[in-house]
């Protein structure tokens, strides 16, 4: 293995990865900007590289210890050794670089909302068992890493997992994977696969309030509720729920701010989960309809919009794609897809109707200027904000306002 000695990394990639450049591109996983290290290379697969660090010279000044004993092994945190303040830096320096190739506009990165919580910031986890042992898939894998408590999520679910891990010990069964889900008003939902004894499971956990096993409701309930600013939503097994709770509401309230005092009719909310965005702008608006394709998100969006007495949204459950040709004055479009962002049926569609204003909110940064390239040939792209939606990950959630030139 060609070893590379006394190498200075240069910055972090998209992705959480340390970059050397030396003749051509290195990307070595655990280290930080700054990092002196030693390496050897790999993989090299047509010039690019990847390498590994065997001795760490002299660490960033940006490091920090891993609270996470199992960070390492497990990889889903990837910059979990980079000091916050500093994880909000990287963040919006990959967006402003993006902004700065793809949109070669002289745009800044506006504001930076950032989560009040480091850690146990999450309201989701989904883990995988193998015999007697739940865990998480190591990075790129299917090799588990037996855990006992994972940092990001909320205490209350550490709690759940360890209740799990001990009923699992002493009774013969297997569990695939379970994925819980808790709320801020302390209702939990667990989701299991595997081979076990229902009536048995559910008896152990009376307290949790929706258990679904292999895709049987066993509770009485089918839902968990969750109340975010003035609203309150009910979640269902596969409806998307945000994972972070502080960060998203000052996310929602960033979309009102955007949407109030600007006498919107009729507005649309595309790729609209349960709702959320939908009934929140709704004050605000003379009308909303949403777009969702999965069946259960869209009931949802139809039960929280008669929990909170709304009359002025409708839902639709469908495709964006497959629903935007006869739509016509529309003052307001609202997009939160998934990664892959808009396909280019949805921004002819977007392009042809023509709203005064596009709130843009994405998880995937590379996306969304991908279609602010193709937008901005009508619309002025107004602001960029970022939003730190997962802490101790490289992932970056931002929120985008175009307006109509
Ligand atoms: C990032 S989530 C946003 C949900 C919602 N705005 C929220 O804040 O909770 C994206 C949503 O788009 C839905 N979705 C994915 N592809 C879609 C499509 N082609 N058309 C409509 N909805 C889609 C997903 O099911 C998911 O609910």
């Amino acid at each position: 293995m060609e070893r590379l000695l006394n190498k200075r990394i240069e910055k972090l990639d998209n992705f959480g990865r340390g970059i050397i450049r030396e003749q051509g591109i290195i990307f070595v996983d655990d280290t930080l900007k700054d990092d002196l290290v030693d390496i050897e290379i790999v993989k090299d697969k047509k010039g690019i590289k990847e390498g590994r660090v065997i001795n760490y010279l002299e660490r960033s000044p940006y490091y920090r210890e891993s609270i996470c004993p199992y960070s390492k092994e497990c990889g889903g945190c990837h910059i979990i050794n980079l000091l916050y303040q500093e994880q909000l830096n990287y963040k919006k320096n990959k967006v402003q670089e993006l902004i700065d190739k793809m949109l070669k506009e002289n745009i800044k990165v506006k504001d930076i909302i950032s989560s009040n919580e480091e850690f146990n910031y999450r309201n989701k986890i989904t883990l995988h068992g193998d015999n007697k042992s739940l865990g998480l898939y190591k990075k790129k894998t299917n090799d588990l890493v037996v855990i006992d408590e994972c940092k990001l999520v909320d205490d209350k679910i550490n709690a759940i997992i360890k209740r799990l891990k001990e009923y699992i010990l002493k009774r013969d069964i297997l569990i695939y994977e379970v994925t819980i889900k808790t709320t801020t008003l302390n209702e939990q939902m667990l989701i299991v696969r595997g081979r076990l004894d229902y009536e048995d499971f559910r008896k152990s956990f009376t307290d949790i309030k929706v258990i679904i096993i292999n895709d049987q409701v066993i509770t009485k309930d089918k839902y968990i509720k969750e109340r975010l600013l003035d609203k309150e939503f009910y979640i269902s097994n596969r409806s998307f729920f945000q994972v972070n709770e502080y960060t998203t509401k000052m996310l929602y309230q960033k979309v009102i701010d955007l949407v109030k005092d600007k006498n919107f009719k009729r507005g649309l909310d595309l790729y609209c989960g349960t709702g959320t965005i939908s009934l929140l702008i709704s004050p605000y608006v003379e009308e909303v309809q949403g777009i969702e394709v999965v069946e259960d998100a869209y009931l949802d969006a139809n039960r929280n919009k008669e929990l909170n007495g709304i009359d002025n949204v409708q839902f639709i459950l469908g495709k964006t794609e497959d629903n935007l040709d006869t739509f016509n004055d529309i003052d307001l479009v609202i997009v939160d897809p998934i990664r892959e962002g808009l396909d280019s049926k949805t921004r002819n569609n977007l392009k042809r109707i023509k709203p005064k204003q596009i709130v843009y909110v994405s998880c995937d940064p590379v996306t969304l200027m991908r279609d602010l390239v193709d937008l901005k040939e009508l619309y002025e792209i107004e602001e960029i904000n970022i939003c730190d939606m997962f802490p101790n990950t490289y992932h970056v959630e931002s929120v985008c306002v175009l307006t109509l030139r």
